[in-house]
């Protein structure tokens, strides 16, 4: 038994002593002095998925992308840009959009009425002495990318590059046509537990055919490899015949390259006689991108290690994993479709939500069983299996988070 009293929480020690191969340790899931490192070097440092561009269509649309402490408001500026600007009014520091989302010429603080642009320049302070400079006087510009559709936002003062993540994706992801997808849903299911823990559980297959056998089912990821590899080899053919890429990227962890995101992709077969990730196996919603066909595959892609994203030939998903505290976070999901689909005529909605509504809701009672288990006295990190390496990748991926300068 532990004494948890003497545990250390120093994260250089801890770093050093976790073992490759098992579980983190206890602190890395219970100490406040952690997760405040975590937000501030996770959450706070690393590229977010904000947002989809169709949430933004016009000019002036603008929404609040929130997390911890801080509040970005994300906006389609006059001339089509997307900006992302500091939520705090260079006045005396009141936020200055309070709505979460809306349409809007300029945004005018609550406070005194300092007036900004869409593009975060000041427009007006009343009264303010001619002598200050009202040029440097802007909503401060956050790093903001959008990429394929999606937009993702870095409050770091020195953001990793996406121009390598853009040349290796960028002709992966094309045929999907993502920019061109619309939201057709999107839930937050509150989990009370660690974010690591949802991201671990994300990262393996080896908990699903006791936990979700409706996933199960029609995803090959909770089989050995070599049961896979025919699958995969199968469904090559029809997805070159489709247009659909199944090139492999994994530069995640020590993957990465330098100065880089973490980014991923790879493409594998769903079970036969599922075309996509439904029910029954039959088809969802209308083709996505220039897809010509179904290939009955699924990609996995990693766009930083908290954004994944799944696609099939009709429809993706975005994952968010959004902390609130050391031991509660919430995992948001959001259901793409192409733009042109219509609810009820192309696509219905029950059964398009169906396999990850089902199998989130099986996810966070695990997760939540996981973390009352790691709390306790007698947790002790056990080894992970080889199906477990992506979740062996994100701890590898996070600790070095940890350690960087
Ligand atoms: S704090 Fe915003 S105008 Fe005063
Ligand atoms: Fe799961």
């Amino acid at each position: 038994m532990k004494d948890l009293d003497h545990q250390t929480t120093d994260i250089g020690t801890l770093v050093a002593a976790q073992e490759k191969g098992y579980a983190l340790a206890q602190p890395f899931y219970v100490s406040d002095a952690i997760f405040a490192q975590d937000v501030e070097n996770v959450f706070y440092h690393d590229w977010q998925l904000a947002g989809h561009i169709s949430e933004i269509p016009e000019a002036g649309d603008y929404f609040l992308f929130e997390m911890m402490k801080e509040s970005v408001i994300v906006v389609r500026g006059k001339g089509g840009d997307v900006h992302a600007l500091a939520n705090v009014c260079r006045h005396r520091g009141s936020r200055v959009c309070i709505e979460p989302r809306g349409n809007t010429k300029r945004f005018t603080c609550p406070y005194h009425a300092w007036a900004f642009n869409l593009d975060g320049s000041l427009f007006n302070a009343r009264m303010l002495d001619e002598e200050h400079d009202r040029s440097k006087l802007g909503l401060k510009p956050v790093a903001v990318e959008v990429f394929h559709g999606m937009i993702y936002v870095s409050l770091s003062d020195a953001p990793a590059s996406f121009d390598r993540l853009r040349a290796d994706l960028n002709p992966v992801l094309a045929p999907f046509g993502l920019e061109r997808t619309k939201i057709a849903h999107r839930e937050s299911y509150p989990v009370r537990a660690n974010w690591k823990l949802l991201v671990e559980n994300y990262n393996e297959c080896y908990h699903c055919t006791a936990a979700h056998p409706e996933f199960a089912r029609s995803h090959v990821t909770h089989m050995a490899a070599e049961r896979i590899e025919p699958l995969n080899a199968e469904m090559q053919a029809r997805s070159k015949a489709a247009g659909v890429p199944t090139d492999y990227f994994d530069c995640i962890g020590s993957a990465r390259p330098k100065g880089s995101p973490d980014y991923a992709y790879n493409r594998y077969s769903l079970f036969e006689g599922y075309m996509t990730g439904s029910e029954d196996g039959a088809a969802l919603a209308p083709l996505l991108g220039h897809i010509t066909a179904y290939d009955s595959g699924a990609s996995d892609v990693y766009i930083g290690i908290l954004n994944p994203m799944l696609i099939y030939c009709d429809h993706a998903l975005i994952y968010r994993f959004i902390p609130v505290d050391k031991g509660t976070s919430i995992q948001e999901i959001i259901w793409l479709v192409h733009e042109d689909a219509e609810e009820g005529e192309d696509y219905d909605l029950e059964r398009l939500k169906w396999l990850w509504d089902v199998t989130t809701v099986a996810d966070k009672r695990i997760i939540e069983k996981n973390q009352e288990g790691v709390n306790s006295r007698f947790y002790e990190p056990g080894p992970l299996v080889a199906m477990e390496a992506y979740t062996q990748r994100f701890i590898e991926a996070y600790l070095t988070t940890l350690t960087k300068d």
